[in-house]
């Protein structure tokens, strides 16, 4: 009995408060806790500084949510206190992967209680309050709950590529404000590629005076990063790839390459040849300084060396590389790769950093302490766990392929090829990294390429695995969506500032209803259509548009509904978002000749003014309950061409209007 009030009372739950990632247990209480301006915190204990910084950002975001001016000081004594935070670590410690983040949390109607372990635990739960708390026809209150949480997977990290486009400090410190308030825990910082060496080196300045135009992070910058992070309870695992993808060192320090040069930082993206010679002495000798001197700047366990893509082109055609191979029996360019790891894994060591890198590293000649990352495929996860290998996935979590957060959220680090191994072999893969790679993106676009989408991946990496309704994923995500903004986020700030860009007097509301019907494209698109280099503007409506919209989701699910069971109501909801699309392109048509921009994108304007109106006619064919066969067929051409990929985005309108079509046809 009691079973079945809890699952009545966490169905009620769940439609209330939109939190996510979604607790591992939540028992619902009655009543609410009423937050107003007279709102206080105490410890019951002694507070870490760092407790105490994560309590006064906690009352910034409250009052920056709620805009109630909350007061910063204490209560007057821990019994009057409405929110009490009681943790046992009382002396601070580095973060570490064994980190506990679990938590207690009861809000009842006079005080809210978090207990926790660690302050790490503590901030996890800080967070999960701040978005219990919503405003109710009394004002703003959170829910009565008793929440008891803890992560399903230890590793739950973003990457940002700062080389292809660099991300100025301010886009690093927002995103890990808005990793905080998803629970996600480690920030990989992409530094070094072909494209750009972003950390100042006071050892080799070469590096990234020659591997830059400018921008790189000076040390002081990476030191407030790092210290930034650690207080959201962020660990920071820097990568600097090796051996290929180093084109950028090979400018300053040529000695280092597998053929002669002269390098220069390039511009544009993909696999390129340039990389260091495994076979020459002073390059381990290079890498033993640099790390030195970056494990002072770094101070995670781990340290990433990339491995990934090396081509081998420049091994291939040197002669006395290819004599080292056939000395050492190492059979070819993936064996010397394996021999550069092996020689550069002591020099970790030595610094006191385990190795990680990209899957291509996985070897069986590497011992059974490195990380492996896989973003290949899903099987060469399977393979590292299955042979005693912890790893990771980000197959599947790469956000610049701009897939929906539905399927992001499909991805299950032990599903897939891992869905067979033992419950021993599972427990080798810890985690997953959503993959923020930046060839087409800039520091303006990026929030909208990362959120809400890796909010969906955080709550796959934290929530149990028995927590996949997309749905409900939805419905909490369109709600979680505008809180992180508040977190910092600026996908939905950044949205209409680069809409009037596009036309600074056309309706806004015009270009938002094209743009909301757009799903941009991802890396697999978008070169097919222009080159891209660092240089190219990214200004454009592919760039403003986010994808993924609530407008079409929902049209689609009210026209699925409808066509199950029409009442007045859908109908209605169905045909406001048609007329609006089918009236569209006249508002805009106008604005067009003063903007080439706007111009560009008239073709699928004019077009979704045609899937208005053809919605809007197989309404009128379906409530008349006439089949028409025949003018179902004449749609096809339109519903053709705006399935596919034009000017690097997707028609997302196309389809609810092909479901209503289909209707018509049967
Ligand atoms: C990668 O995407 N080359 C790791």
């Amino acid at each position: 009995m009691r079973f079945v009030w809890f699952v009545l009372f966490s169905a009620l739950l769940t439609a209330g408060p939109a939190l996510m990632p979604r607790p591992a247990k939540m028992e619902p209480l009655s009543g609410a806790q009423k937050v107003d301006a007279a709102f206080r915190i105490a410890f019951q204990r002694a507070a870490a500084p760092r407790l105490q910084r994560a309590a006064a950002r906690f009352l910034e975001r409250l009052t920056a949510q709620t805009g109630i001016p909350l007061k910063r000081g204490p209560a007057a004594s821990v019994g009057a206190a409405n929110f009490i935070i009681d943790c046992a670590q009382t002396v601070d410690a580095p973060l570490t992967l064994e980190e506990n983040e679990s938590y207690r949390l009861q809000v009842n109607v006079e005080q809210t209680r978090l207990t926790s372990p660690t302050i790490t635990g503590a901030l996890r739960g800080l967070q999960t309050y701040l978005q219990l708390v919503e405003v109710s026809g009394k004002g703003f209150a959170a829910p009565s709950v008793i929440i008891e949480d803890s992560p399903r997977f230890p590793w739950r990290g973003l990457l940002i590529d700062v080389t292809s486009h660099f991300m100025p400090v301010p886009v690093i410190e927002r995103t890990l404000d808005t990793m905080e308030a998803v629970k996600l825990n480690v920030f990989h910082w992409h530094l070094t590629d072909d494209q750009g060496f972003r950390v100042e080196s006071k050892v080799f300045p070469k590096l990234h005076t020659l591997g830059t135009e400018g921008d790189f992070y000076t040390q002081a910058e990476i030191r407030h990063i790092v210290a930034y992070a650690r207080d959201r309870g962020i660990r920071v695992l820097p990568e600097f790839d090796m051996p290929g993808h180093s084109g950028t060192w090979l400018i300053g320090y040529p000695e280092l390459a597998s053929a002669p040069g002269p390098y220069s930082i390039i511009h544009t993206f993909g696999v390129y040849d340039p990389a260091l010679d495994p076979t020459n002495e002073a390059v381990y000798a290079f890498i033993d300084r640099l790390v030195a001197e970056m494990a002072g700047l770094f101070p995670d366990a781990y340290f990433h060396i990339g491995g990934d893509e090396v081509n081998g082109r420049q091994w291939k055609q040197n002669a006395s590389i290819q004599a080292f191979i056939k000395q050492r029996g190492l059979k070819d360019e993936a064996g010397l790769q394996t021999y550069f790891n092996q020689r550069v894994l002591p020099i970790l060591k030595k610094h006191g950093k385990r190795m990680m890198g990209w899957d291509e590293i996985l070897h069986q000649d590497l011992p059974k302490d490195i990380m492996v990352e896989a973003w290949q495929n899903h099987e060469s996860l399977a393979q590292a766990a299955q042979r005693g290998y912890k790893g990771l996935l980000s197959f599947g979590y790469y956000l610049d392929h701009l897939k929906l957060a539905g399927d992001y959220y499909a991805v299950d680090p032990v599903g897939g090829p891992a869905a067979t191994l033992t419950a021993e072999q599972k427990k080798n893969i810890l985690g997953g990294e959503a993959c923020m790679w930046t060839e087409f993106i800039s520091p303006e676009t990026i929030d909208s390429r990362m959120w809400p989408k890796s909010a969906a991946v955080a709550e796959r990496l934290w929530s149990p695995a028995t927590v996949t309704d997309v749905a409900d994923m939805y419905r909490r995500l369109d709600v979680v969506t505008h809180r992180l903004t508040f977190a910092g986020a600026r996908h939905v700030t950044n949205y209409e500032p680069m809409l009037r860009r596009i036309a600074p007097f056309a309706p806004i509301d015009a270009l938002r209803t094209l743009a909301d019907t757009l799903d941009p494209t991802g890396i697999e698109h978008r070169e097919v259509f222009q080159r891209y280099t660092q240089e190219t503007e990214l200004n454009r409506l592919v760039d403003a548009a986010r994808g993924d919209s609530a407008v079409v989701r929902g049209l689609e699910s009210d026209v699925r509904e409808w066509l199950r069971a029409p009442t007045p109501e859908r109908e209605a909801a169905i045909r406001r978002v048609l007329t609006a699309w089918r009236d569209n392109h006249a508002r805009l048509l106008p604005h067009a000749p003063a903007s080439a921009l706007l111009a560009e994108f008239l073709p699928l304007s004019e077009d979704l003014a045609r899937l208005g109106a053809a919605g809007l006619a197989a309404m009128d064919l379906l409530a008349s309950r006439r089949a028409d066969a025949a003018w179902a067929r004449e749609q096809a051409p339109l519903l053709d061409r705006t399935a596919k990929v034009r000017l690097e985005v997707r028609m997302a309108a196309a389809q609810p209007v092909r479901l209503l079509v289909e209707g018509v046809s049967r």
